[in-house]
């Protein structure tokens, strides 16, 4: 029995997931396949991934394979209530909703577990996580799982490390055809977007801070940069920071950034990105957004601290008073903007990112695999690329044997 907070938002809902059909070839065509194989025939899978129209159909996929499915969101703001209607609707077991308290997030979750799912799909690892540390019976049941993000595969490293991982589960972030799209051009445009969706504030002659130069930063920075804004980078790992200067960028400490910025973008996946220090340096007005995972790299506790008071501007916007004075908008409480003020990366990318996931799905499915953390398999990453590649009608060269034999020879040299 579903929880969503309007069953009669389904209409609605359903056109939107339509729409991203209409823009996923890839995981439309595995559909056709999953229909026509069964590859998930009677195996329960139980979801904790953000739930958008993307999301709907990698749902969809999995049930056209034969699966059964239990969704909760895997983040109180991203839910988009319409699709979450829909899928109910179709006879999903859905339990999310949009402003969920932590408590209920949790709950949801649990509800999730309550079917029984042999496979587990996480985007941040809160299913894995609760599995092991509440809901130990399940351990028995569950043959595998999919982890969606380089937060969640980071947390499933340190379980692996201290032992503590005992199922097997595939890193799909890791795939070439997730994190080279999906975490570069799918954040680098979705958190523009929700900025833009939330402030419509002008990117061109701004001074644009970017906290984190993995693939997402680097997919901020770029578009920020494509829009006219001056572009400065914030980076602990040093090859990455030269990567940014020589990129073009600005780069230094968020101690020096802080006076500088006019807009704040944390992707660093960590804590305490921007906190009170930095708070204090800012100039008024200055935008605060994350889109990282979790809402833990802009310190919201500390500009509560700093402040005198708190207005609701707009939606998703948050204007704090400082005691001086100063006004400091955080949008979307600090929780991913792209996802709470926008709709998430178009479906466009993630039609590759859940392409590896619904063929990672019927793998585990498949092959028995001891516990652990595992790629996604290369042959999956590759059958990606040129099945994109295809539905974007282009042709590329390939390796005549000529080819092929002097690049596996070393004899051959000037
Ligand atoms: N993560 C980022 N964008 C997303 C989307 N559109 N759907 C599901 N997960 C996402």
């Amino acid at each position: 029995m579903s929880k969503v907070k309007d069953i009669r938002l389904a209409a609605q809902g359903a056109l939107k997931v339509d729409w991203a059909e209409s823009h996923m070839p890839v995981l439309m065509e595995i559909r056709k396949q999953f229909t026509a194989k069964k590859p998930l025939r009677g195996v329960t899978v139980g979801f904790a991934l953000h739930v958008t129209k993307e999301t709907a159909v990698l749902v969809r996929t999995l049930v056209a394979g034969g699966a059964r499915v239990a969704i909760a969101g895997c983040n109180p703001l991203s839910t988009q209530d319409d699709v979450a209607a829909a899928l109910a609707k179709e006879g999903v077991d859905v339990y999310a909703w949009r402003g969920q308290s932590a408590k209920e997030y949790y709950e949801n979750l649990n509800k999730v577990l309550d079917h029984k799912p042999q496979i587990t799909i996480d985007d941040g690892g809160d299913l894995v996580f609760t599995i092991h540390k509440h809901r130990r019976e399940l351990l028995s049941v569950v043959k595998g799982g999919c982890e969606e993000t380089t937060t969640g595969v980071i947390r499933l490293r340190a379980m692996e490390k201290d032992n503590a991982l005992e199922y097997a589960v595939i890193a799909t972030n890791d795939a070439d055809t997730k994190h080279m799209f999906d975490n570069h051009y799918g954040t680098g445009q979705s958190t523009l977007d929700g900025i833009l969706r939330s402030t419509n504030i002008l990117f061109s002659g701004k001074t644009v801070v970017v906290a984190g130069y993995g693939w997402c930063g680097k997919g901020i920075a770029m578009r920020s940069q494509g829009m006219g804004a001056n572009v400065i980078v914030c980076e602990v790992d040093p090859v990455k920071a030269l990567q940014a200067a020589m990129d073009g960028y600005r780069v230094m400490p968020m101690d020096s950034a802080s006076s500088i910025g006019d807009i704040f973008i944390t992707a660093t996946g960590d804590i305490d990105i921007i906190c009170e220090r930095h708070i204090r340096k800012m100039k008024d007005g200055a935008v605060l957004a994350n889109s990282g995972h979790f809402n833990v790299e802009i310190v919201v506790p500390d500009l509560e601290k700093l402040s005198a008071g708190k207005k609701v501007m707009r939606d998703n916007v948050v204007m704090y008073t400082l005691k001086g004075g100063k006004r400091i908008y955080l949008l979307a409480e600090g929780r991913l903007v792209n996802l709470a003020a926008a709709e998430g990366h178009p479906s466009e990318v993630m039609d590759m990112s859940f392409a590896d996931q619904a063929l990672s799905c019927a793998y585990i499915n498949k092959n028995k695999l001891a516990p652990g953390v595992y790629p996604v398999p290369v042959e999956i990453d590759s059958l990606v690329a040129k099945m994109k590649l295809a539905t974007m009608g282009i042709r590329i060269d390939s390796l005549t044997a000529r080819q092929k034999e002097y690049l596996s020879g070393w004899e051959e040299g000037t």
